[in-house]
């Protein structure tokens, strides 16, 4: 869910988050955070509620009492990764006994108590939807014992607990607005990690944007599996629950984080073609800090795999969308998610997805060979049968047709002023600044006056395919040139 050009693996290695402790007498949490933007924003969570249990977290792995790692099951490297880093552990543990290590997100929902008997090292199993109970789970792992919560809930949203915030950059920060899913796309575990769709109290959404507006933060991105779904004060048949208060959908509710502040930039991610609707379009449209860019994953191009997929659109209703949003925001970005080689994949519906990726012309994608998930529909129904290696000549076709994109995309954005928000120095030079303008293009240029968190106006003068790169300009002549906000 995170910006980057044609990555073709979407979860992200493990990072360990934290500001250093400046707690000494108490002990120390060493978090790592694998997969999904939601698991990095739950890890958030958890510091927060070990924090009140007096565990203060750290960036030096050396110096923990405990070790969680806060998981992903999404395809099965994912969880191989997991494995790997386990292995790693066993040396920390060996030269400090007392080490307590833990397991926490997707893989402990997905295999709860058999992680204790496979993992050994594994002292705590810890689900997504159980991190209230982790002050006492932490305590019986103190006490000697092993400790598993993996229930899951209809209603946990974590709505009132504020989160440490453990990105130190204090520019862009997640906020989660609902958590579960009821999608049952074939392929996919989350339905069974992360349970039911359920929405978060639009005042603590809102209030959560207003903290990090006044700690200086100026974008957030609002967090769910199908955040088109969002809906509070509606029960499940539509029916209003409180006619003395609003209902808030998505529109509504990205209506109001954006009155938070005009400089403060809100994002999404991730929406669903099948829910996208126009009226969302319509207030992106209308707000200059509502970014232009949407990720609509597609996954196939094909109607007859997004029917095995379970989807719930074709693709002429996928088609109808990217056309509705190109009317209602001529300049939107839009990147996609796709899935090569999915069960019974022709060669004519892999085909199907190259074409249409070249009518859609994607920003960016994220690319993936399908990998089958225990328990999911298609695990039952379909069988794997795209053999390996067909895979990965149709996962390169794929990434080579987004690359020829990319580089057309970012070309056309060269040569324009654009509001660009400061992230920070940029990742390959200190001397340069990074930040990403409202298409989510990752802009670099000379340092200048502005400080991370400021806004600046940057001429873009080159491009590879993920990346822009430019001159700062004065205000004045963004103002006199035009620019893009
Ligand atoms: N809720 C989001 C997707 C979350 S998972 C949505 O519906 O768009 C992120 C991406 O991982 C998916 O869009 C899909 O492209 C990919 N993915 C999920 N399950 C997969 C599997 N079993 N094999 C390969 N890719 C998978
Ligand atoms: Fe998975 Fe589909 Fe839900 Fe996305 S919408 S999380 S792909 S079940
Ligand atoms: Fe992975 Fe769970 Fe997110 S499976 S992608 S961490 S919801």
């Amino acid at each position: 869910m995170r910006p980057g050009n044609h990555t073709i693996d979407e979860e992200r290695q493990g990072e360990a988050v934290g500001p250093r402790s400046g707690n000494k007498g108490g002990r120390k949490l060493y978090l790592e955070s694998y997969g999904c933007q939601m698991n990095f924003s739950d890890s958030e969570i958890v510091a927060s509620i070990l924090a009140d249990a007096g565990y203060a977290t750290t960036k030096e792995e050396g110096e923990a009492d405990l070790i969680l790692l806060n998981t992903c099951s999404i395809r099965d490297n994912a969880e191989q990764r997991i494995r790997h880093r386990l292995q790693h552990l066993k040396r920390g543990k060996r030269n400090n006994p007392k080490l307590k290590v833990g397991i926490l997100g997707c893989m402990a929902e997905r295999l709860r108590d058999q992680l204790l008997e496979e993992e050994k090292l594994v002292d705590l199993v810890v689900g997504p939807d159980a991190y209230r109970d982790l002050p006492r789970l932490v305590d019986e792992v103190e006490g000697g014992q092993k400790a598993v919560n993996t229930l899951l809930s209809r209603e946990e949203t974590y709505a009132e607990i504020q989160p440490v915030r453990l990105d130190d950059k204090g520019v862009t920060g997640f906020i989660s607005i609902m958590r579960g899913c009821d999608n049952m796309c074939s392929f996919c575990v989350v339905p069974f990690t992360r349970g039911r769709e359920r929405s978060r109290d639009p005042q603590s959404i809102v209030s959560e944007a207003h903290d990090l507006f006044a700690k200086g933060y100026r974008e957030v991105t609002l967090l769910g599996q199908n955040v088109d779904s969002y809906k509070w004060n509606v029960d499940v048949k539509g029916q209003v629950k409180d006619p003395e208060q609003p209902i808030v959908r998505f529109a509504q509710l990205m209506d109001l984080v954006s009155d938070v502040n005009p400089d403060l930039r809100v994002r999404f991610s991730t929406s669903h073609p099948k829910d996208m609707t126009d009226e969302v379009l319509e207030v992106m449209a209308r707000k200059d800090n509502l970014c232009k860019y949407i990720h609509l994953p597609v996954q196939s191009g094909h109607s007859d795999v997004l029917k095995r997929m379970n989807r719930g659109y074709t693709r002429e209703w996928y088609k109808n969308r990217i056309a509705a949003i190109r009317r209602i925001m001529p300049d939107c970005a839009i990147s996609t998610d796709v899935i090569a080689g999915f069960c019974g994949e022709t060669l004519e519906e892999h085909e199907a997805t190259l074409s249409l990726m070249n009518e859609v012309r994607y920003e960016m994608a994220y690319m993936f060979k399908y990998s089958e998930r225990p328990r999911t529909l298609a695990e039952r129904k379909f069988e794997d049968d795209v053999p390996e290696e067909e895979k990965g000549r149709r996962l390169s076709e794929i990434i080579s047709v987004q690359k020829g994109h990319s580089m057309e995309r970012t070309a056309a954005q060269c040569g324009k002023i654009y509001r660009i928000l400061v992230e920070g120095p940029s990742k390959k030079n200190k001397e340069e600044y990074q930040g990403r303008n409202t298409y989510n293009t990752v802009v670099v240029f000379s340092r200048t006056d502005e400080q991370p968190g400021q806004y600046a106006y940057v001429r873009t003068t080159d491009h590879t395919a993920a990346t822009l790169r430019g001159e700062s300009v004065e205000e004045a002549v963004a103002v006199k040139e035009g620019f893009v906000a």
